[in-house]
């Protein structure tokens, strides 16, 4: 309570009826000041006390939720709202009244699909719990906005992509144009070719062919969405099925492993069959940096919101230059690289909302690694974890 109103009422019988006029004045314009300033936001509040019932609605509320009923005050929360998914998720959250708990419901109203978030947050006064605190803002936009970024994301690397094609398919078509031609010309001279020329040529001809067809199926592959679908899991059980199948293509090319996985790292959301793939291409690129052996090295570990695994080899190292280039669709340094290890790589870790990242060095060596979000309810979890310790 504010101190001096904790004052004025303690020595209320020696006011006189002007200075309680006086204070009632005052306190009543600081209400509807308050009242005002959270009428005119445009997010939804309200506020719940300790038996749910709900003390205060603002008007955006009611703006928000249509489906509230019109005087909600008195009621209990979850009675006054008459959508029973969201219902019941703030029946549960003001009963946990421990942490701050969040959800996004989407509406399908009589007008085109609204996405309503909600955070519900447990008030205390004076280190005592008081009630809770439910905040509803509209983030149709907002989910729109970064949909349209996603989508010209992609349409960009499209571009670079067929483009990239574009310079591929060059080189396989001129040489299946040339040998076509000297094929044409025997004919027109009507010189003799003979059986072996002729079927060097077609031989050319179809292994160019087949690269084509190589350009193509892996530019699909490349651009197609990718049909992922994602598990809560654990990043070091990813790591150990790999390690597994990996180990003998390590051990054929002197490569010795280490490995350090934290341990109980905390779960992340995972399509396990694209992040190996992702994983796999970057093991390959490092063993192929190590053509004399050497070691590497497999880190998981958790910081900052994410589950981060480093791969690391002490291979040839990349200059600033080649840095700059690797995930560029095509872009290789082997003669028989595709050049889209990295940029399936990219494409993955993006669908899982994360990073990659790279250090290099010259003769001593890369380490690539890979960020994944933490999601929130897997940190609560972790909080709650730490709590009971
Ligand atoms: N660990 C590494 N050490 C040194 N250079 C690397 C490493 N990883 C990638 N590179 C460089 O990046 C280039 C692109 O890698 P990317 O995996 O995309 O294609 P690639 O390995 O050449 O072909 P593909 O993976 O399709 O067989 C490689 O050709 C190589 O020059
Ligand atoms: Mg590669």
């Amino acid at each position: 309570m504010r101190k001096f109103i904790q004052r004025a009422l303690n020595k209320l019988s020696k006011l006189d009826q002007e200075q309680i006029r006086a204070l009632l004045y005052d306190l009543a314009s600081e209400n509807e000041t308050l009242e005002m300033v959270l009428n005119s936001m445009t997010d939804g509040v309200l506020v719940t006390d300790l038996e749910h019932k709900i003390i205060f609605t603002n008007q955006g509320v009611h703006t928000l939720l249509p489906m509230l009923r019109s005087e909600p005050e008195e009621h209990l929360l979850w009675e006054a709202v008459a959508d029973k998914e969201i219902a019941s998720f703030l029946k549960e959250s003001v009963k946990k009244n421990s942490q701050r708990e969040e959800e996004e419901f989407t509406l399908d109203g009589s007008g085109p699909d609204r996405t309503l978030s909600f955070s519900v947050v447990p008030v205390n006064r004076d280190d005592e719990p008081h009630g809770n605190l439910i905040l509803v803002s509209d983030i149709t936009d907002r989910r729109k906005r970064e949909a349209r970024l996603r989508r010209a994301e992609s349409l960009a690397s499209l571009t670079t992509l067929a483009a990239g094609v574009a310079h591929e398919i060059k080189n396989p078509l001129g040489s299946i144009g040339i040998h076509i031609q000297l094929i044409q010309k025997a004919l027109k001279q009507k010189q003799c070719l003979d059986e072996e020329t002729a079927g060097r040529y077609l031989e050319i001809i179809t292994e160019e062919i087949e690269r084509l067809n190589g350009i193509v199926v892996d530019f699909l592959f490349a651009v197609r969405p990718m049909d992922t679908s994602m598990k809560r899991s654990t990043v070091n059980g990813v790591v150990e099925e790999l390690i597994e199948f990996i180990k003998y293509e390590l051990e054929e090319n002197q490569v010795k492993l280490d490995t350090k996985l934290q341990r109980n790292l905390p779960k992340v959301d995972l399509d396990e069959k694209y992040m190996k793939q992702a994983l796999i291409n970057i093991i390959k690129n490092g063993v192929a940096a190590m053509n004399q052996g050497g070691t590497l090295k497999i880190v998981t570990r958790e910081d900052q919101g994410f589950v981060h695994i480093d791969i690391s080899d002490s291979g040839i190292g990349m200059s600033e230059e080649q840095l700059s280039k690797i995930f560029e669709p095509y872009y290789t340094t082997k003669e028989f690289g595709s050049g889209l290890g990295l940029t399936v790589v990219y494409k993955v870790v993006r669908e899982h909302n994360g990073e990659v990242s790279v250090h290099s060095r010259e003769n001593q060596g890369t380490t690539f690694t890979i960020s994944l979000p933490i999601p929130d309810s897997e940190k609560r979890l972790l909080d709650w974890k730490g709590e009971e310790e």
